[in-house]
C-alpha cells in the first residue's frame, strides 16, 4: 500500500518535506470556495486501497476543520483504506475543564469531532495539562510527538551557556525535558491568568540566571503576553539579552510585533505552524511519528 500525503491549504510546504522524507506520494486537492462561503473538496487522483494521510496545521481553528472534514469524506468515498490526520499543532488543547458552570469542555468534544473523521492523528506537544494523555480523549489512535530534541539542538548550537526559562509552571514538563537535553540549568516562574490578554508573570530570581544567557521556552505563543512580560522583567534585570524559542508560532493579532518590541535578541519557532520566526525543523520528528503510527504504534 502506498502511503499519499495531501496538503490542506497553507500545509504545501510541510507536506513536501514529509513526502521526501518518508517516500510518499504527494497527492492534491481540489479546494473549491463557493461564493456563499461553502466548500468543495474533491480529490482528482486515484487513491483506492491507499493510506492516505491529510497535513493541516490546526492554528485558526475553525476555520480549517471543515474543509478538513471534507477532504477526509472525499478520501473515503474515493476509496482511500485509511485516512490520517497529521496536524503539527492540535488546537483546543488548552480548554481541557470547565473553568466556568455552562461551559463546553471544548478538548474533549473537539477530539471527539476529529475522532469520527479520520482513523488516525499524530500531533507535536499538544498541550497536555489537565488531560494527560491524547488516549483519554481520541477515540482512535493519537500519537503525541515532543520537539524537545530538535529544541536542545537548536539551543546548544545557537546558545552560549544559557539558562531556560519556563514562564509558568505548566512548561516544567517540557523545560526541564529541554535543560536535560542540553545539559543546562532551568526555573519556571509562577503566573496567574486573569483573562485572555490579562497576566501576571513573577520576576525571575536575577541571582538564578547570573550571566547565562536567559532563553524563554514555551509550548505556545499565542497572544505573546506571556513572553512579552517574562522578556520584560528580564531587561530590567539587565540580565544578557533574552531569546525567546516557543513550538507554536500562533501569534494572534500583533502579537510577534509587540513581543519583538519588548527586547529580546531573538525569536525563534518550530515550523508547526508556518510563521517568519521558524528555525527549528520537526518534519524529521513528524516522520518518525508517521513511521510508528503506521506500524500499529501510538503513545500518550
Ligand atoms: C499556557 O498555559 C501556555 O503554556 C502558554 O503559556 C500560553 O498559551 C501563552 O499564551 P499567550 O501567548 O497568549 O500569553
Amino acid at each position: 500500500m502506498t502511503l499519499l500525503i495531501a496538503a490542506l491549504p497553507g500545509n504545501d510546504a510541510m507536506a513536501a518535506k514529509l513526502a521526501a522524507l518518508l517516500n510518499a506520494q504527494l497527492i492534491a486537492l481540489e479546494i473549491h470556495q463557493f461564493p456563499d462561503e461553502e466548500t468543495l473538496v474533491r480529490i482528482p487522483t486515484s487513491i483506492v486501497g491507499h493510506e492516505l494521510a491529510l497535513v493541516c496545521s490546526l492554528d485558526r481553528p475553525n476555520r480549517k476543520f471543515l474543509p478538513l472534514v471534507f477532504a477526509s469524506a472525499a478520501a473515503k468515498n474515493t476509496g482511500a483504506a485509511r485516512v490520517g490526520l497529521i496536524a503539527p499543532y492540535l488546537a483546543y488543547m488548552r480548554q481541557d475543564t470547565q473553568f466556568h458552570p455552562g461551559e463546553a469542555v471544548s478538548a474533549k468534544a473537539f477530539a471527539a469531532a476529529l475522532s469520527r473523521n479520520v482513523d488516525w492523528l499524530i500531533t507535536v506537544d499538544p498541550h497536555l495539562h489537565r488531560i494527560h494523555s491524547l488516549a483519554d480523549i481520541f477515540g482512535i489512535p493519537a500519537q503525541a510527538l515532543h520537539a524537545a530534541l530538535p529544541l536542545a539542538e537548536w539551543i546548544s548550537r545557537e546558545i552560549a551557556d544559557p539558562i531556560l526559562i519556563g514562564p509558568d509552571e505548566e512548561s516544567t514538563q517540557w523545560v526541564s525535558e529541554v535543560a536535560k537535553r542540553v545539559g543546562c540549568p532551568f526555573v519556571t516562574l509562577r503566573k496567574v491568568r486573569r483573562g485572555d490578554t490579562d497576566i501576571d508573570v513573577a520576576p525571575p530570581d536575577a541571582s538564578a540566571i547570573g550571566a547565562r544567557t536567559p532563553v524563554v521556552l514555551d509550548d505556545i505563543i499565542s497572544t505573546g503576553k506571556t513572553m512579552a512580560q517574562t522578556v520584560r522583567h528580564l531587561v530590567a534585570m539587565q540580565t544578557r539579552p533574552p531569546v525567546c524559542v516557543g513550538v507554536h508560532a500562533i501569534f494572534a493579532a500583533d502579537a510577534y510585533r509587540s513581543l519583538t518590541a519588548a527586547g529580546p535578541s531573538r525569536v525563534v519557532t518550530t515550523n508547526t505552524i508556518t510563521h517568519p520566526s521558524n528555525r527549528i525543523d520537526v518534519a524529521p520528528l513528524l516522520a518518525h511519528g508517521v513511521r510508528s503510527i503506521l506500524s500499529g504504534g501510538s503513545n500518550p
